[in-house]
């Protein structure tokens, strides 16, 4: 494909601009279309990036001009937009979680393979030295067998997050609460880092946010395929938020993130991988997780130009959607929950 790819972005609440922002940042591609309902956001976000603003995103479809879009929209629109745009051939960058459950993002799966269009799906966290880091020493075996992994993420929403939403908190709209929102991040790192979860045992509470129907407070515990065991914990609920913390223990030792950073490399003999530099000079390299949005946005496109599938496919949404699944079942019907296989 010669010339710029032309980049639409659907959805400018919240991370929207965040997408178009990196976009403009990228070599060969070009923000042309904001769409959102809301004339304000939408307006105003295309015209920082002189693209046309859109309230329908059907329209898009009929754009010669776009090839790849993002979709930051409530999440249970994420199904119905994708399959009128990968019908008409556009490449998706489809925002965390892909879907409010397993069967829904298995179908927005499909509909972009039977129409041949590349699908990304956001999990800007894993791009972060410290996340990187963790994973590449698991794997190597430097931890040696993992005997507990947790993940605990003690965050905090105000009462408008949610109330000026509509949709938040709510089971059709988003499928859950502060699990499947904020948690949803730390259950796909803990599924990438320390392997498959098999079995849950959870108690979920709106302990703050009473006017939301579901979670604010989610604390599971979890069983992992090679026998380790560990927490995850996903709140709205604490103030002030807490630095997210992520905490594996190996017969060899311990590591621990906090905020995705390194806070403590307990193996002895073995010293972390020194932080990449090229990563600190990368659009959004100093401001936590950001980075990870920009290394995305610039994977699809060069997915796009060089004919091959996006380092975070649809199909890497589905462990972290499984374990979410199982653990609101588990939650709800005050049982062990076992996670079925994602594919
Ligand atoms: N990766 C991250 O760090 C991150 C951060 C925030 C949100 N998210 C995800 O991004 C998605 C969007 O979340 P948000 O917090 O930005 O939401 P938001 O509510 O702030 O923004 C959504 C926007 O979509 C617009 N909209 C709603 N229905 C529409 C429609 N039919 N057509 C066009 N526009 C429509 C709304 O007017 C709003 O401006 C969610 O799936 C969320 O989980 C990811």
């Amino acid at each position: 494909m010669s010339g710029p790819i032309g980049y639409a972005v659907i959805g400018a609440g919240l991370v929207g601009p965040k997408h178009a922002e990196f976009v403009e940042l990228i070599d060969g591609a070009e923000v042309r279309a904001i769409c959102d309902l809301r004339e304000d956001r939408g307006r105003a976000l295309a015209e920082r990036h002189g693209a046309t603003w859109l309230a329908d995103y059907r329209e898009l479809a009929e754009r010669d001009d776009i090839q790849a879009v993002s979709i930051c929209l409530p999440t249970s629109l994420h199904l119905e937009v994708a399959e009128t745009l990968a019908a008409a051939g556009k490449h998706l960058l489809v925002e965390k979680p892909l879907e409010t459950d397993p069967a829904r993002a298995r179908r927005l799966i499909e509909t972009c393979r039977s129409n041949g269009v590349k699908l990304a799906t956001i999990f800007n966290r894993r791009f972060v030295h410290g996340t990187k880091t963790l994973q590449r020493a698991v794997a190597a075996g430097r931890l040696g067998r993992i005997l507990v992994a947790d993940m605990i993420f003690k965050s905090w929403r105000p009462a408008e997050y949610y109330s000026d939403s509509g949709w938040r908190g709510t089971w059709a709209q988003e499928g859950g609460g502060a699990l499947i929102n904020q948690g949803i991040h730390g259950v796909d790192l803990m599924t990438w880092i320390a392997g498959p979860i098999v079995r849950v045992q959870a108690v979920s509470r709106h302990l703050r946010h009473d006017h939301i129907e579901a979670d604010d407070t989610t604390i599971a515990v979890c069983e992992y395929a090679s026998g380790a065991v560990g927490v995850i914990q996903g709140t709205t609920s604490i103030y002030p938020r807490q630095l997210d913390r992520i905490e594996v223990h190996g017969e060899h030792g311990s590591v621990f993130l906090e905020d995705y950073k390194i806070s403590k490399w307990q193996l002895e003999g073995s010293e972390p991988d020194p932080p990449d530099q090229q990563l600190e000079h990368l659009p959004g390299g100093r401001d936590g997780t950001s980075v990870g949005h920009y290394l995305q946005l610039a994977d699809l496109i060069a997915a796009i130009r060089e004919d091959r599938d996006p380092v975070i496919t649809g199909e890497a949404a589905l462990p972290s959607l499984a374990v979410v699944q199982a653990i609101y079942t588990s939650a709800r019907d005050r049982r062990p929950v076992d996670v079925p296989a994602p594919h």
